[in-house]
């Protein structure tokens, strides 16, 4: 499940594609076909495969047109391509490499070769792929401390930084994520916990993924009343399948509680844990800090505290931390994030992040800090 490569085959001949996508499948591989050049560029946008075999010679959009649109694209830009066609001559194939091939076969195709060549480009392509991703866990003391602002607001910045950033609400009742980015999705996790976790191979997960015109890769929480359940098999197996294709996964977990937390959390590199600066919080942050750290997770927490409304009783860093059972002076308190209740309140109506609408503002400010600091602490891992 899930490691299996996912090739597309494109060809308009139904014979051809049917005869290769039989073999390729018999070889180990995931198959998805496509009749034509509109249907293969709208596939890969669902969810970009491992490797392309592309007819030249089709109806409507060639295959030469094909992937020069790949390559114009950046996460398309290294897919590997091999052309197929029965024009053989010089000046054909060397047209196809121009729009950017990787490889050209002719037809009649000798299919051992063609598979011969898909895994020697595939073999080559494991190289210079990106590294799997940081996965970095946001979670809440108790509810509605704030996760989410803190998860969108660091994916925002980070994006900023140019790091490419995948946000996944996940839970199995509805969320508030599509709110906070002021959103209607086609789509979302309920999809993919309808499925069995033995179902959830990462073509299936990615084609769910929407992408936020800001760049961010959103998968949110249920939006229908419908009673899903997420086990920890599809927690692990959702997290496995976006870990492919970007440099941080973060997730947005509404609570620490059983099983299914303890799947993600175990998958995170570092786990954020968000505490208002009242003793009520930060004693049920406490709480939460021994359940990692029975469960061996301690070392990657840090804990955030985020401040909603102006108070003067709310307690200082020095006491939180304190109160956390953190010794003076140690890394426990990583961020103190200070109130803005009407910007935070615009930034939800204009579905634009306060690090991007307002990058200014104090609160911003401490939340792009945030973003670095996780960066700078996962980078050489
Ligand atoms: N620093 C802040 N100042 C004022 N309001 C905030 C701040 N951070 C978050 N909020 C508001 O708090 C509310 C709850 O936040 P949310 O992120 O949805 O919580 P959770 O995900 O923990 O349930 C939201 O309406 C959000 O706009
Ligand atoms: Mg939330």
């Amino acid at each position: 499940m899930g490691n299996k490569p996912y090739a597309l085959i494109v060809d308009d001949q139904a014979g051809v594609l049917e005869m290769l996508s039989l073999f390729f499948q018999r070889a180990g591989f995931d198959v998805e076909t496509a009749v034509n050049g509109e249907e293969a560029l709208q596939k890969v946008d669902e969810a970009v495969p491992d490797i392309i075999i592309l007819d030249v010679m089709m109806p409507g959009i060639s295959g030469f047109d094909v992937c020069r649109q790949l390559r114009s694209k950046p996460q398309t830009a290294q897919l590997p391509v091999i052309m197929l066609s029965a024009k053989g001559e010089v000046g054909d194939k060397v047209k196809g490499f121009e729009a950017g091939a990787d490889d050209y076969v002719t037809k009649p195709v000798a299919r051992q070769e063609l598979l011969a060549r898909a895994n020697a480009l595939l073999h080559r392509a494991q190289y210079t792929k990106a590294p799997t991703a940081q996965v970095i866990a946001f979670v809440g003391a108790k509810g509605g401390v704030g996760v989410t602002t803190v998860a969108i607001n660091v994916a925002a910045s980070m994006i900023g930084s140019g790091k490419s950033v995948t946000l996944v609400e996940l839970q199995a009742h509805p969320g508030t994520m599509i709110y906070h980015l002021n959103m209607v999705l086609a789509q979302d996790i309920g999809d993919l916990l309808a499925l069995s976790p033995s179902e959830l191979n990462w073509r299936e997960v990615n084609r769910r993924v929407v992408q936020h015109s800001s760049g961010l890769r959103l998968l949110t929480a249920p939006q229908d009343s419908a009673q899903y359940s997420l086990s920890s098999e599809h927690a692990k197996a959702i997290i496995d399948a976006l870990m492919i294709r970007t440099e941080y996964l973060l997730l947005d977990l509404p609570t620490i509680a059983g099983e299914v937390s303890r799947q993600a959390l175990e998958e995170a590199d570092k786990i954020i844990l968000i505490t208002e600066p009242e003793m009520v919080s930060v004693k049920a942050a406490h709480a939460k800090l021994q359940t990692l750290h029975d469960w061996s997770l301690a070392d990657r927490t840090r804990v955030v505290v985020l401040s909603r409304s102006p108070a003067a009783s709310l307690m200082r860093r020095e006491e939180v931390q304190t109160e956390l059972g953190f010794p003076p002076g140690s890394e426990g308190v990583i961020g103190m994030i200070p109130p803005a209740p009407e910007a935070f309140q615009q930034a939800s109506q204009m579905g634009i992040p306060v690090t991007v609408s307002k990058p200014h503002i104090l609160s911003a400010r401490a939340l792009a800090e945030l973003a670095e600091w996780i960066i700078k602490h996962t980078q050489d891992i």
